[in-house]
């Protein structure tokens, strides 16, 4: 494949026939062109194979933009790093949804409107019930999420840009009270209903660890620090969970039932479920002796072992939210005065000599978000199995401004890739007594 110096245009040489076909290139605001192949199969009879997309972009976006491979990350322009250092979470989502930051009014009005919904149905209680207690939290959000569909008819209609902006306002404000109505069923305690004179993560904290038989006040710091992680997971561009929305959506499924998908997606060690896996890990090595040990077997092929909380698709450098999860992680651990906690400290140990071991810096495989988040959210007291939960909460307003966007997009289509056929071909079918 050739690039033409003057033109945007690659052209593409069949080996075979030494046919050419031109192909446009389109730049995006920032970040590599794209190759233009729409056109591709009708030009030549070829498909593209791309397993995992590593080197295919699904769609055009505004909202997020990552620099890989200088760790940088931007929502709407703005570095990461800022919104956490000077902004709310509401703020953030704002920005998402809407593609601006909110003026005081703006703000104002935004904040109304997600407090509106963050009740639920009365009558969604009583799905929790069909749960067994044991039942992790994941599989009670995918089950509880996708039942929002069947209430809220009022907002389905994902041809009016209305109905749409009320099912977003509903999803972000109605999931911290499912997630941490999955939590108080878990332990067989009183739901906790919304409190809206508090802030969203002071809210969140409030439902997961209030009771009605005492008065419950929100650590600050604890507040602070739940806003920062709700913004570090805001959105991530095209990952896994994301693309999963925007594909179940392409059909035209209700919001409520494509974010069901995404938390189905989420729940995988290799995406949203890796928190819980870094806690099990740390867990698991228990000592700094033993750390050694482990990452000789994650460097082993032979070995399915990977240390969890460590590389990533599209960060070939540092995580930039891991960095400011990392200064969390401190402030954290001292306001609640956790001085000496082993996990930590084996924590440390683990990402000093994972950034030091050729394999880890040729492999380019940095800590990302998941490594420090886990460890700060069990010093909040909040059980591991409610991690990738707390992930989807705070993601839920990244799909719902993705979901938003496709549908607002001229150029959307179903979903719909290609393969690679390598199975049989034609044959006839042969009956039961004729066969082996
Ligand atoms: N430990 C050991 N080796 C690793 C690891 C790891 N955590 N991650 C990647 N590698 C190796 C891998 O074996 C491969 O080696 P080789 O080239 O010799 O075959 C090479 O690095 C490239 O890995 P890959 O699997 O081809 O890379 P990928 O882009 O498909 O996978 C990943 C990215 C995040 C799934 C992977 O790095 C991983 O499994 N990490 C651990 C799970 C994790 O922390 N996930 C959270 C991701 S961040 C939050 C989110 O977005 O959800």
């Amino acid at each position: 494949m050739t690039q033409d110096e003057n033109k945007d245009l690659v052209t593409l040489v069949d080996g075979a026939s030494g046919q050419r076909f031109e192909l446009p290139l389109i730049p995006g605001t920032v970040g590599p062109k794209v190759i233009d192949i729409r056109s591709l199969y009708g030009l030549t009879g070829y498909f593209t194979y791309d397993p995992g997309y590593t080197s295919t972009g699904s769609c055009e976006s505004k909202i997020t933009y990552i620099d890989g491979d200088n760790g940088i990350l931007l929502h709407r322009g703005y570095p990461i790093d800022q919104l956490a250092e000077h902004s709310d979470y509401l703020e953030v989502c704002y920005l998402l949804l809407r593609g601006e930051l909110p003026d005081a009014k703006q703000k104002a009005k935004f904040e109304g409107d997600i407090r509106n919904h963050t009740m639920v149905h009365e009558q969604i209680n009583s799905f929790y019930r069909g749960f067994r207690r044991d039942a992790h939290p994941m599989a009670v959000m995918c089950g509880v999420v996708g039942a929002l569909s069947a209430f809220y008819h009022d907002s389905l209609d994902i041809a009016d840009p209305h109905q749409r902006m009320v099912a977003s306002h509903r999803m972000i404000a109605k999931m911290p009270t499912i997630a941490a109505w999955a939590y108080k069923y878990s332990r067989g305690e009183p739901f906790i209903y919304p409190r809206n004179s508090l802030s969203f993560a002071e809210n969140f904290l409030h439902m997961m660890f209030a009771t009605p038989c005492e008065e419950y006040k929100v650590n600050p710091v604890l507040a602070r620090a739940m806003e920062r992680i709700l913004i570090l997971h805001a959105d991530h561009e095209q990952n896994a969970s994301t693309s999963t929305v925007r594909m179940a959506g392409s059909s035209g499924a209700n919001p409520f039932a494509c974010i069901a998908a995404g938390i189905a997606s989420l729940w995988g060690p290799a995406h949203g479920g890796a928190n819980e896996a870094v806690l099990q890990m740390l867990t698991q090595i228990g000592s700094k002796e033993r750390i050694p040990e482990f990452i000789a077997r994650a460097k082993d092929k032979n070995d399915p072992f990977r240390l969890m909380g460590f590389g990533h698709r599209v960060y070939k450098n540092y995580d930039p939210r891991a960095k400011v999860m990392q200064r969390t992680c401190h402030e954290v651990l001292d306001e609640l005065g956790v001085r000496d906690e082993p996990l930590l400290e084996l924590a440390m140990e683990l990402e000093r000599i994972a950034l030091e071991d050729p394999y880890f810096v040729d492999k380019k495989l940095y800590p990302n978000v998941d490594f420090y988040s886990g460890i700060i959210f069990k010093a909040m007291g909040i059980p591991v199995s409610m991690f990738t939960v707390l992930f989807a909460v705070a993601r839920t307003v990244g799909w719902v401004a993705q979901w938003n966007e496709m549908i607002g997009d001229p150029h959307q289509k179903i979903g719909r890739p290609r393969q690679l056929y390598t199975g049989a071909a034609h044959r006839d079918f042969v009956p039961l007594h004729a066969r082996g």
